[in-house]
């Protein structure tokens, strides 16, 4: 299979895997043969790519990093959190159910330990806030994980970063949703949502003071510039450095009501020019070996003038991936050829283009 822009996407194609809402609910099954009515219904959901049937693909493997029962149950438990929060009882908070959320996304991150964290996921635009939440989750989970959390740690930072946008549930929509530029008065209304957060979760006493620090620090910089306090480096919690760098990322690689995602070699690009004043170096660094720059199934064009997909991750080099060429410049190749860029230090991917 192959990740194919949907603005590419030809009638006859055949998904390769699911689309699904935020609610793991699935639109269209894989199998489905993409007529122009379904292709015009991807584009309507906010799709901005998906998996297509390629024959010769068919031995690349792409393992979600958490499985859609997980993802689901991370789903549900931050609808119920919302839910208790609307209604006033953000104070007794189902704190279990967090845990266990957490818990589920830790057991399925260890046992695909050592491949390169492959984040692409099929979902359509909706909730964004939930969706957020979770993938920073995980990719925070993934950093910590690179960083040699044991497992209560890794518990407490999860329960941590899946709420940590709680506090946005006290701003008002208008200007969550503003697709203009903010004023400086909403601008400071919704810096507020991270005091606003910490607030909620520390009412709970099954909630970790630290955990709870996440909500609070998650938008301060490395380099005193952040808020809502101006903490400077370690005066930052580590949890909160690392929420940071997993926020930033998900939302620069995610579909925003005011533009489209980035690719995620663009917002690694971000996060490497931004190590050692929005973010600290150590965490950066942790990241940029441990989350895939061209994840699986990507299209790729290399310096040589071939191009092809990338087929799999190399665990230590993960802007080296192996990457099956065929096509030389628009000619089709007669037999594919497997370049491991880690073998080939001359080559380079000159661009991304998922046709
Ligand atoms: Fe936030």
């Amino acid at each position: 299979m192959r990740l194919v822009n949907v603005n590419y996407l030809e009638e006859g194609a055949v998904l390769a895997r699911p689309v699904m809402n935020s609610m793991c609910q699935v639109l269209l099954q894989s199998g489905v043969k993409l007529n122009a009515s379904y292709i015009s219904r991807l584009r309507n959901y906010g799709c901005e790519v998906v998996f297509i049937e390629d024959e010769r693909l068919d031995d690349v493997e792409i393992q979600p990093a958490i499985s859609t029962q997980t993802r689901e149950l991370a789903h549900m438990t931050l609808k119920q959190i919302t839910g208790y929060i609307k209604r006033g009882q953000g104070d007794v908070l189902p704190v279990e159910q967090v845990r266990t959320a957490v818990e589920e996304m830790i057991a399925d991150l260890l046992q695909s330990r050592d491949i390169v964290g492959n984040l692409t996921e099929i979902q359509v635009y909706d909730e964004y806030t939930f969706q957020h939440s979770i993938n920073t989750t995980v990719i925070a989970l993934i950093l910590a994980l690179a960083l040699g959390y044991p497992e209560s740690k890794l518990l407490e930072l999860g329960m941590g970063v899946l709420m940590h946008d709680v506090g946005k549930l006290k701003v008002p929509d208008e200007i969550l949703n503003k697709t203009t530029p903010l004023t400086e008065a909403e601008f400071d209304e919704i810096k507020k949502h991270t005091t606003y957060g910490y607030e909620i979760l520390r009412q709970n006493r099954d909630f970790s003071l630290l955990s709870s620090h996440i909500a609070f620090q998650h938008q301060e910089k490395w380099d005193g510039s952040g808020y809502p306090r101006g903490l400077k480096g370690t005066e930052i919690h580590e949890y909160g450095r690392i929420a940071a760098v997993a926020d930033v990322y998900e939302a620069l690689t995610s579909r925003r009501v005011y533009r489209s995602a980035w690719q995620p070699y663009q917002a690694f690009e971000y996060m490497v020019a931004n190590s050692g004043t929005h973010f600290e170096p150590k965490i950066v660094d942790s990241f940029s070996k441990n989350i895939a720059v061209y994840p699986t199934g990507s299209g790729v064009r290399l310096s040589n003038g071939l191009r092809g997909n990338v087929i799999r991750q190399n665990s230590s080099f993960p802007s080296r991936p192996v990457v099956r060429a065929l096509y030389e410049e628009e000619s089709p190749l007669l037999a594919p050829i497997d370049l491991n860029l880690v073998e080939h230090p001359s080559l380079m991917i000159v661009k991304v283009e998922n046709q």
